[in-house]
């Protein structure tokens, strides 16, 4: 092995009087691909972001090229050829793409920006992603995966000696990530140095070298990524061994609850036509930009849409988030940072936003609110170090939690969940698997929105698949296979898209 670029020794951490990091050894050598591993809150994010210099250590210290070396800031480790590409993205949304990949180092010519300069290197950085972006476009008006593909060409385009990823896949389909795995292959091959982390383990296994994995704050684990099968590092994350991953299926019954009919959402999604049976998992499958998440948000009011909604045979005026809530139909956004959680608020008042008028009665009841804190808290195993914490500060999971709580203290009876587990490490999925499987066992109806065909395969009793913008057909019971969704999901791709 040759010797490490960039490593940790003895590192910790504090937040005020909480330690999330407790003495780490860490290292990153040339040429390889180092997995970082590890529970919804277990360190991971604040470990990246010390050797980022985003963070300083409250323990301990860092070495670059066996010299101690402190960052003063990101920029200062940038400028030592360290780039981190964050779990939540750092994108500035009234910005262009172009503007984004080259903030802070903009290229001239004279005294004069040079756009076009500018222009043609990031579309050349976004087609080795296979990701054919305009870079005049906002942040703001391009799609979540095409965000993080953005902040990956970013850090691509910088020359890095260490490439920090913190869940790059995150938001990405199968096939974006191969397309990202093969990069991270060439730039190994080219001698970076790559700390790399994902909830999705078969992933670690085809990328990683070598696997360091954190429990609590701790290092609990170490192994070359040959010596460690995707269930063993299940194990070591938890602490424990996982059965099933996936409940048992129940049985739907006959009562349809939401019926929606030829639903046209603009530019989106046409004539988009299906039912929603009581104690039914439907699954709505499809790549990305199929529509699939427009046409929830038309469903429950957040997007402009023609056509018919009806929630138990009654229908909604359409652009009323308010009245499908008030008929009992509730969506959980896919994406927690823009649209889900106020970051800068706190878990209280998160938590209760959508059910406000339960904890309202001439003033907000907070003994109510926080003993709705505590069972949200149960319920979905939210590890906050500090009830008093803003949402922001929790961790990438634990936020996703937060609003998957929030989402169900409203008690809706129809949910319509846009990638449920998306950052949630195993042991959390397989109890949000659970918790879906008894809200069908109970009566109420979901929807799983989900990129991750396992899930949809796992959990649902029906199929949706889409694929530009119309419902490409729909699977059920023993149907439902790897295959059949594929296929569907492929077999709009040659029609002409949705016209705006
Ligand atoms: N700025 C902060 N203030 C207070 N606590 C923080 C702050 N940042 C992180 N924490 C806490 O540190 C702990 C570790 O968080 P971290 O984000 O590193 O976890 P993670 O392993 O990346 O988890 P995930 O898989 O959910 O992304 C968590 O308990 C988190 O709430
Ligand atoms: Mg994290």
């Amino acid at each position: 092995m040759t010797d490490p670029v960039l490593s940790a020794e003895k590192v910790s951490r504090s937040f005020g009087p909480i330690q999330v990091l407790f003495d780490i050894d860490f290292d990153l050598c040339p040429g390889e691909v180092h997995a970082l591993i590890g529970e919804n809150g277990a360190g991971k994010s604040t470990m990246m972001k010390i050797l980022g210099g985003y963070l300083d250590p409250t323990g301990g210290g860092l070495r670059m090229d066996g010299k101690p070396v402190s960052f003063a800031d990101h920029r200062q480790a940038e400028a030592a050829g360290v780039i981190m590409i964050h779990q939540e993205f750092n994108l500035a949304l009234q910005l262009t793409v172009e503007q984004n990949m080259f903030l802070g180092r903009e290229l001239t010519r004279g005294p004069f920006l040079d756009h076009a300069a500018m222009q043609a290197e990031s579309r050349r950085l976004l087609e080795a992603l296979n990701c054919p972006l305009d870079p005049r476009l906002r942040i703001s008006e391009i799609s979540v995966p095409n965000r993080q593909m953005v902040e990956i060409a970013r850090a691509m385009g910088r020359n890095a000696k260490v490439l920090i990823m913190d869940e790059p896949t995150a938001v990405l389909t199968g096939r974006e990530t191969e397309i990202l795995l093969d990069q991270i292959d060439r730039l190994r091959a080219n001698g970076t140095a790559i700390l790399y982390t994902s909830h999705k383990l078969d992933e670690i296994a085809r990328i990683a070298d070598r696997i360091t994995v954190l429990r609590d704050g701790h290092l609990v684990a170490h192994a070359s990524a040959a010596d460690m099968t995707p269930d063993q590092m299940a194990e070591a994350m938890v602490g424990r061994e996982l059965s099933d991953l996936f409940p048992e299926k129940n049985v739907a019954q006959t009562e349809t609850v939401l019926e929606v009919e030829n639903l046209t959402v603009p530019g989106h999604v046409r004539n988009a036509s299906f039912t929603l049976r009581r104690g039914e998992v439907l699954g709505v499958a499809g790549l990305v930009g199929a529509g699939r998440t427009e046409l929830m948000e038309g469903v429950v009011g957040l997007r402009n849409a023609t056509g018919t909604v009806r929630v138990m045979g009654k229908p909604l005026p359409g652009g009323s988030v308010l009245a499908a809530r008030e008929a009992g139909l509730v969506y959980l956004t896919e994406d927690r940072k823009d649209k889900g959680l106020l970051l800068g608020k706190s878990l209280r008042e998160n938590l209760t936003l959508l059910a406000l008028d339960k904890f309202t009665k001439v003033r907000i009841d907070k003994a109510a609110e926080d003993r709705a804190l505590t069972k949200a808290f149960t319920d979905f195993d939210i590890r906050a170090g500090d009830r008093e914490m803003h949402a922001g500060n929790l961790s990438g999971g634990n936020q996703q939690k937060l609003l998957l709580a929030k989402t169900m203290l409203a008690d809706p009876d129809i949910v319509i969940i846009d990638e449920p587990t998306r950052g949630i490490d195993i042991g959390t999925k397989q109890q949000i698997y659970q918790f879906i499987s008894r809200l069908a066992a109970e009566g109420k109806s979901v929807i799983v929105v989900s990129s991750e065909l396992t899930e949809v395969m796992g959990l649902a009793n029906r199929v949706m698949v889409m694929g530009r913008g119309y419902i490409a057909g729909e699977l059920e019971g023993d149907a439902i296979t790897e295959n059949a969704i594929l296929q569907l999901a492929m077999k709009k791709q040659d029609e002409e898209a949705v016209p705006a």
